[in-house]
This record gives C-alpha cells, structure tokens and sequence, in this order.
C-alpha cells in the first residue's frame, strides 16, 4: 500500500459509517409537458418506499457493504441465500394501499449493484440469484393492480466498479459502468410496461467527487479537498432523455443531472421551509434506523410520522415513508401495524391531504395549512392556551367552520383577523382540523405569514 492509499484508508475508517454524499441541484424540468405529467404526483401527496435486496440478508442496513468493507467477491455470495419465501409483491401492495398511499417507489437497484429486475447483461441480479426471478415484473404488476402510481428507485452509483470513484484512475471501469447505466435504465423503461416514478439516487457529476472506492479488498477514499477536476461524463441528459422518450409522462427526482420533475427532501430533520414553486418530497424511514432492513430497530410512533406528512403537506410537498422488508419479504409486524394506523388516520382525515395544496397559512407555531377549492384546512398542531387560534384575515369572507365530521366550530372575522375556537382535541390528539368554507375558491399560490405567538381571542 503506498503512504497516500494508506492515508486514505485511515480517512475512509475513521469516517465510517456516516458518508456524506454531495447536494444534488438538478435543474427543473421546464418542457412543455413539465407541468401537466408531476399533477397526479402532487395530488397523490403520500408514497410508500421500499429498501429491499440481497443487503436485508444481513440485517444491518443497505450500506452494511460500504459500512463493513465487505469485498465485492464475499458481498456477490449473498446471491445464493436470496430466497424470499414469503414475498407476495400482492400483499405489499395491499399495504400500501391499506396505509393510504397513492403510490409505492421500490429499490430496483441500490448501491451495491444487486438488480432486482432481469438485466442480461448482469451477473447480479434477481434472476441469477436463488430466487430465480424478475421481483420487479412482480412488484410492477401487483402496484398497477391495485391501482397505485408505479415508482422504481434506481441508483447509477454502483459500488461494483471503482470507476464510479475515480473515474480518471479506471477510465475502462466508469465507461463500463455508463454502459450498465445506460443499458439497465432502458431493460426498465422497455419491459414493464408503464412507470410513473424513476427516484434516482447516486447519480450526477458532482458524485464523482464523493471519492471511494473498493479494490483489492480495501477500500480507500478520495481526500475531500482534491475533488475530481476530470472530464468524464455520466451523459445523464441523454439517459434520461431516452427513459423519457419511452416513458413520456414519468416523474423523476432531482439525483442526476438531468432536468427533474421533483426534489427531494431527506430524513426527519430535513422538512424544511414552505415551497409552492418547486414540486418536492420528503423521504424518511419508519424506524429509528437505516433504509434497509435492520433487525430489532424500533418504530417511530405515529404522532411523529403523522407531523412528518402533515408538515409536509402543509407546506405544499409530498411525503415518501419508507419500510424496509426481511429478506424472506415480508415487512416485520411492527411496521405493518403502524403502516395500518397511518391508513387508519387517512381514511378519517384524508380530505385535508390528498389534492390539496399548502397554503394559504404559512407554517407557524400553530401548526400548518393546506386547500382545495374553498375549502382551507387549518391543522392545528398546538392549540394555544386559550383555546382560540387567531389568525390574519384573507382576503376572502369565510361562510362557514366546521370539524371534519361538520359539527360547526365557533369563528369569528374582521378585516385583521379570523379567530377559530379549536374544538377539543379528540382522538387525533396530533392534529385537530378545523374546515373553512370561503365564498370563493383560494385559486392561487398567494401565501399569508403568521405570527407564531399570534393566539389571542380578539
Ligand atoms: C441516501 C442513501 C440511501 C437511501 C437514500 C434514500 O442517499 O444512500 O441508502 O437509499 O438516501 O433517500
């Protein structure tokens, strides 16, 4: 080992297993059709996402390869015991639709390399493994059928190839790996039909300076400061533009570099600032843990993932949870059940999320705002002390306030301001709705502040 590589070993150790990958600012897609193919997406508001491969095996998380230097040959053996004896892509789906989602993204590939779907030109995949089957053609069909958008998850960063890393080092291993690329992204948008969301991840120019790779069963790290300066390409205009010419009317994020239809947001901590303008989502886990699979990881309880989705939804994004299933398929009872509650919570309130947009209330200590139509939905995540919520007028007569089961809650309004008497908390002590009838619909994208300590009766 040369000092420098070695020097690189110590960096990679001392940082694992928290990498950093680089912010991904893809520019907007701005075609004619742009804004017509992301409205059922935006409507949807709710997706459920799926981390599961060869890595759920091992029980430690979909970067147990990365996390635990696991050479490319041993990681490759997984193939062998990837048996999933109780997957029913069916009952996944009946999850989904059960927990009150609209549509469901499932890693076809993750980092490792390890395709779920049937790509010839692939040792590494589904098929080749003990299951001896195209998952994805399953999982397409079963998400179709029970009437839910159809997303796959699709990560150009492949481990597998040191190219990936250090392009000017493996010059034949990142044109490889193009390849792979560019052939996987295509078997996907040719053979199953219809698709309605490509979330990539790990893709783009900027990645190329993340800087690490595996090679003689060690892995070693390009230094942080010496980003790489080369030319190689990973020619995402063109990948994506193909997926696009054969599937017209996708959706996909913003993790190349290659106009995108949404952003993402990522992890608890990442909800962020109110957004109309850019269509985006937050992503999380439902356990305290990684994306794949980890055994005994405890669930978030549902208050925390109901603020996540009403968060969002109040300030105009869609909310992707995900599970992690067990390596024989099926997701642990645990995450079932709390998916159930979610659904449960969705049946009664779902009419202040689906369809609706964030707004015209700006986010504030209250809680957060969406609508549709003439309807605003005040969700009233802390009920002041008084019992009374004020907020600033719109400029729109109110003409009716209810609950969402239409018992009538007290209001009153001025030209400053509309006060609402916050019923009770009931059961859905997280949130407690409160339903504005306007005498016109809030047709625009016109935002109201608030002012957090704004709580007084007038
Ligand atoms: C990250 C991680 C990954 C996970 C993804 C989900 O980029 O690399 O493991 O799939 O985020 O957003």
């Amino acid at each position: 080992m040369t000092k420098l590589a070695k020097v690189f070993a110590v960096v990679v150790l001392l940082t694992l297993p928290t990498p950093q990958l680089t912010a991904q600012w893809a520019p907007l897609a701005t075609d004619a059709n742009a804004q017509n193919r992301i409205q059922w997406w935006k409507d949807a508001r709710v997706g459920l996402f799926i981390h599961w491969g060869v890595y759920s095996i091992l029980g430690r998380g979909e970067w147990v390869q990365w996390a635990e230097q696991i050479p490319t040959t041993e990681y490759a053996k997984l193939m062998a015991q990837f048996r999933p004896e109780h997957l029913s892509a069916d009952k996944w789906a009946e999850t989904a639709k059960d927990a009150g989602m609209k549509y469901v993204v499932l890693t076809a590939r993750h980092h490792d390399g390890f395709a779920l779907f049937d790509d010839p030109g692939s040792d590494f995949t589904a098929v080749k493994s003990a299951a001896h089957h195209d998952l994805v053609a399953d999982y397409v069909k079963a998400v179709r059928s029970a009437g839910l958008g159809v997303g796959l998850y699709y990560s150009p960063l492949d481990w597998r190839f040191p190219g990936f890393f250090l392009p000017d080092l493996y010059m034949d291993s990142a044109i490889a790996l193009r390849e792979q690329y560019r052939r996987q992204i295509s078997e996907l948008a040719t053979h199953y039909g219809k698709l309605n969301i490509l979330w990539f991840d790990g893709g783009g120019n900027e990645w190329l300076g993340f800087g690490g790779v595996q090679f003689n069963g060690r892995w070693y790290a390009r230094p942080a400061d010496q980003p790489y300066t080369g030319k190689f390409d990973w020619q995402d205009d063109q990948v994506v533009g193909q997926l696009r010419e054969k599937q017209p009317n996708i959706v996909i994020n913003d993790r190349t570099d290659a106009p995108a239809d949404f952003r993402s947001r990522e992890g608890d901590g990442a909800l962020g600032k109110f957004d109309n303008q850019t269509p985006w989502e937050l992503c999380t886990t439902i356990v305290e843990g990684a994306w794949g699979y980890q055994a005994g990881v405890k669930v978030k309880p549902l208050d925390r993932i109901l603020r996540l989705l009403i968060g969002a939804a109040g300030r105009d994004g869609n909310f992707l949870l995900n599970v992690g299933p067990r390596p024989d398929g099926e997701i642990d009872q645990s995450q079932a059940e709390r998916l159930h509650e979610l659904g449960d919570w969705l049946k009664r309130n779902g009419e202040s999320i689906y369809g609706t947009r964030g707004g015209p209330w700006l986010p504030g200590e209250y809680g957060v705002s969406t609508h549709r139509g003439n309807y605003v939905y005040v969700h009233v995540l802390k009920i002041p002390d008084s019992g009374t919520l004020v907020l600033p007028t719109l400029p729109t007569r109110v003409v009716k306030v209810t609950d969402l089961d239409g018992n009538s809650v007290s209001y009153s309004q001025d030209d400053k301001n509309t006060a609402l008497k916050v019923p009770p908390a009931g059961a859905d002590t997280v949130d407690t709705i409160i339903k504005l009838e306007l005498a016109e619909p809030w047709n625009t994208s016109a935002v109201v502040p608030v002012k957090s300590e704004n709580t007084r009766f007038p």
